[in-house]
């Protein structure tokens, strides 16, 4: 018998049966996003990308000169660009955010989580204080800010929360940062339950070491030398998001792990200042010897 589908004999295809093509990805053009930590490192990063591909970004960060600058960078894209310089820890100015956002972000299509902030130590000697302070920036504040801009999510909006590898491998030396981390993915995963019913996705990235300037401060903090080009670069990072805002509006990619690949270390010059392992600042490097990490995990 002859299988041959024969155009002339038979009716055209129904839905069902068309073959898969693969679409086009999502323009982004005309969305807009609000983007904490946008003044550094991976929140930064999100903002240039998301500027570069025709997005209109709100700017949030605490210090106003970083705030510029990132500004000044993405305003090169030709976008609409908004900044607001605030401390996320004071709760009246997080809530004042809605009223504050020019009138081009009254509906947003992102809100991205990027700001946050990492303290490490041993349980016996880490005070409590520190425990108190990464709960606040790196929990609290991306949840009531959520709630405080809900109202103003579009139908179809997505919330990005930059968590961390650590919230689903914790190490010593770093159970408070990943106490916070675990809470915030909890709140992530029960939020996005909460709004996929109506159409709107939550996503949580879960990276491993990427080239920040908070990595480069937690290496200086240990006195281990420090080689951006090892680890995840920010705008590598902020295209994977990117590639997930793009999805359609059916596809729910819900976390994102993106872990570091180990790479070679190249020995350092002897004047680095850094008290690296000798074996880094001679010529005699072991093949295959990696850089040293730190104690602790972001
Ligand atoms: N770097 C990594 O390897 C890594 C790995 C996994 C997860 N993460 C997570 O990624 C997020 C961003 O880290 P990053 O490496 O990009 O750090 P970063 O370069 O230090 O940037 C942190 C950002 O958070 C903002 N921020 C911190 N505290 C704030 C406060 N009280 N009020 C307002 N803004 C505040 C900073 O604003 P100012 O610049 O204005 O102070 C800055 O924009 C964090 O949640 C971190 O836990 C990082």
């Amino acid at each position: 018998m002859n299988l041959t589908r024969s155009l002339l004999t038979l009716p055209p295809m129904t839905f069902a049966e068309k073959p898969l093509t693969p679409k086009l990805p999502a323009d982004l053009t005309g969305r807009t996003a609000l983007i904490t930590g946008a003044s550094s490192g991976i929140g930064q990063a999100l903002a240039l990308a998301l500027a570069e591909a025709g997005v209109a970004v709100c700017l949030l960060g605490r210090d106003a000169a970083r705030l510029t600058d990132t500004a000044a960078r993405a305003r090169r894209c030709g976008g609409t660009v908004a900044t607001l310089a605030l401390e996320l820890t004071d709760d009246a100015a997080l809530e004042s955010v809605p009223a504050r956002l020019p009138a081009a972000f009254a509906r947003l299509d992102f809100l991205i989580h990027g700001a946050g902030i990492v303290c490490h130590g041993l349980l016996a000697a880490q005070p409590v204080a520190e425990l108190d302070q990464q709960y606040r920036i790196n929990v609290r504040v991306p949840y009531l800010l959520t709630q405080t801009l809900l109202p103003r999510l579009a139908a179809d909006a997505q919330v990005v929360f930059i968590n961390s590898m650590a919230a689903l491998i914790s190490r010593a030396s770093n159970g408070q940062y990943a106490a916070t981390k675990a809470a915030l993915k909890a709140l992530a995963d029960s939020l996005r339950e909460e709004l996929r019913p109506v159409g709107q996705r939550v996503l949580s990235v879960y990276p491993g070491k990427v080239a920040t300037p908070l990595t480069a401060q937690l290496h200086a903090e240990e006195n281990l030398a420090y080689d951006p080009t090892l680890y995840i670069q920010p705008a590598d990072l902020a295209g994977l998001v990117l590639g997930v805002l793009r999805l359609p509006a059916t596809a729910l990619l819900h976390d994102l792990p993106v872990r570091s690949v180990p790479r070679p270390a190249v020995p350092l010059p002897p004047s680095t200042g850094h008290s690296e392992p000798a074996f880094l600042s001679s010529a005699s490097a072991p093949p295959g010897a990696f850089h040293p990490q730190p104690a602790f995990a972001l």
